[in-house]
């Protein structure tokens, strides 16, 4: 089934900033499009994303030269070629590119042809995306961590943390995780409204705080789960994503919220006290994707209890995570489609990271699309776990909903095996 024709054009994000889709045809008329998503909170050694930087056009934001390059070096090089050759063609548009992150064509042109084909080529199949990605072996519906208050870049720095996050690791089912964290979530809404601590919504959904530290959020997470009647720790634990490379300075850390600045032992205290003192299961960049050492402190002391997920340190990048496997940087593996511009190699990222016996967690970003390729990818790959931000808003809940919608196609084949996942990695 050959590549007939591909176009791109300029849609908006979940933040209203320009971002491509990109529709690709096949020959006998079936066509598909790719909408790529766009990070805030970005790590250095992500690929390139290609923005026009002209002030004058969507204040530097629009995409129009990816565009072109989608439709003047990609689409000739491609049509004509089978649609099912996934990895061939991804290999051939990053040898098009020829730079090492892709910053020549940008990431986000090569990812939006990259995900178009692969749902045009499902399509042709007559297959679900997700049992195309798979070969028919997925089908692991993931465990949620969903997003209560968002902080960090999301929100105005209103927390110098990112993400105060839920798992229900005491959920027998894919719905039960989805009718805990709801009643989590606006449990904790309500409280924060009636305590004055709320301001609004982050851009993932999660709620937008007011407080004078990073660490009173706890308790209002804390307070929510008991209220929402769920026993922390036991049906339901806290996750964190730190993002602390945005938060490093090459020398120290710093909170900007409480003006305090920690030597690089005193932010491993404090990220070790906290993972102690709180239900904590699952830590993400508790330290900067150059702060090799703290990271492979916790993992040696914390690791077998605790997720230990790199995002901005590995950057969904296959020679970032086989030298963190190497050196035993962490335990889990935040996978992210535009952190490194293809299908293939997201895929390749993911079972580099199961073979390890590491736990992949597959992600959105903040600025979202109402495409739900992710959702397929993580049931495709039995990744088993799916990180979307919050439980509101439709550029979220289309994710959390296509899973649903995948598990009863699934029927019986369906599995959701829950926190019991982290035995791969606390035994
Ligand atoms: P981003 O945030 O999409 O803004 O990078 C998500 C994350 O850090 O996990
Ligand atoms: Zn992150």
């Amino acid at each position: 089934m050959k590549i007939s024709n591909i176009d791109a054009y300029q849609i908006y994000d979940s933040r209203g900033f320009p971002t491509l889709e990109v529709e690709v045809e096949l020959e006998n008329g079936v066509s598909a499009c790719g909408l790529v998503p766009s990070g805030a909170s970005t790590g250095q050694f992500e690929a390139l994303e290609l923005r026009d930087g002209d002030k004058t056009k969507f204040r530097g934001k629009s995409v129009y030269k990816a565009i072109t390059n989608v439709k003047e070096e990609i689409a000739p090089a491609l049509i004509g070629k089978s649609v099912f050759d996934q990895q061939k063609n991804d290999l051939l548009m990053i040898e098009l590119d020829g730079t090492e992150n892709k910053s020549r064509l940008g990431a986000n042109a090569i990812l939006g042809v990259s995900m178009a084909m692969a749902k045009a080529a499902a399509a042709a199949r007559g297959e679900a995306l997700f049992e195309y990605l798979g070969k028919g072996e997925g089908n692991l519906i993931p465990l949620n961590e969903i997003q209560i208050l968002g902080g960090g870049a999301h929100a105005g720095w209103a927390t110098d943390i990112q993400d105060y996050l839920v798992i229900a690791v005491g959920a027998k089912t894919y719905e039960e995780t989805l009718e805990m964290t709801h009643n989590i979530y606006h449990t904790a809404g309500e409280l924060m409204k009636k305590l004055g601590k709320c301001v609004g919504i982050a851009d993932e959904g999660g709620w937008w705080p007011d407080y004078k530290d990073n660490e009173e959020p706890f308790e209002v997470l804390m307070e929510a789960i008991k209220l929402a009647g769920y026993e922390p720790g036991k049906d339901v634990a806290i996750s964190l994503d730190i993002a602390a490379s945005d938060l490093y300075d090459g020398e120290h850390y710093r909170f900007k919220l409480d003006n305090k600045v920690f030597t690089r032992d005193e932010f491993y205290d404090l990220m070790s006290a906290w993972c102690k003192k709180y239900p904590i299961i699952s830590i993400e960049d508790p330290f900067a994707d150059t702060d090799f050492e703290n990271w492979k402190r916790l993992q040696a002391e914390l690791g077998h209890k605790v997720q230990i997920i790199g995002d901005d340190l590995f950057t969904t990048n296959i020679k970032r995570i086989e030298q963190g496997i190497d050196q035993g940087l962490a335990n889990s593996v935040l996978i992210k489609l535009n952190q490194i511009g293809s299908v293939s190699e997201t895929i390749d990222a993911i079972r580099l990271t199961q073979k390890a016996g590491w736990l992949p967690v597959v992600s959105a970003r903040s600025g979202e699309t109402e495409d739900a390729f992710i959702s397929h990818l993580a049931v495709a790959t039995n990744a088993g776990q799916l990180k979307v931000g919050s439980f509101a808003r439709s550029e979220r809940q289309v994710k959390w909903n296509e899973n649903l919608r995948i598990q009863r196609k699934l029927g019986d084949k369906a599995r959701f095996v829950g926190a019991a996942l982290y035995k791969t990695i606390f035994s």
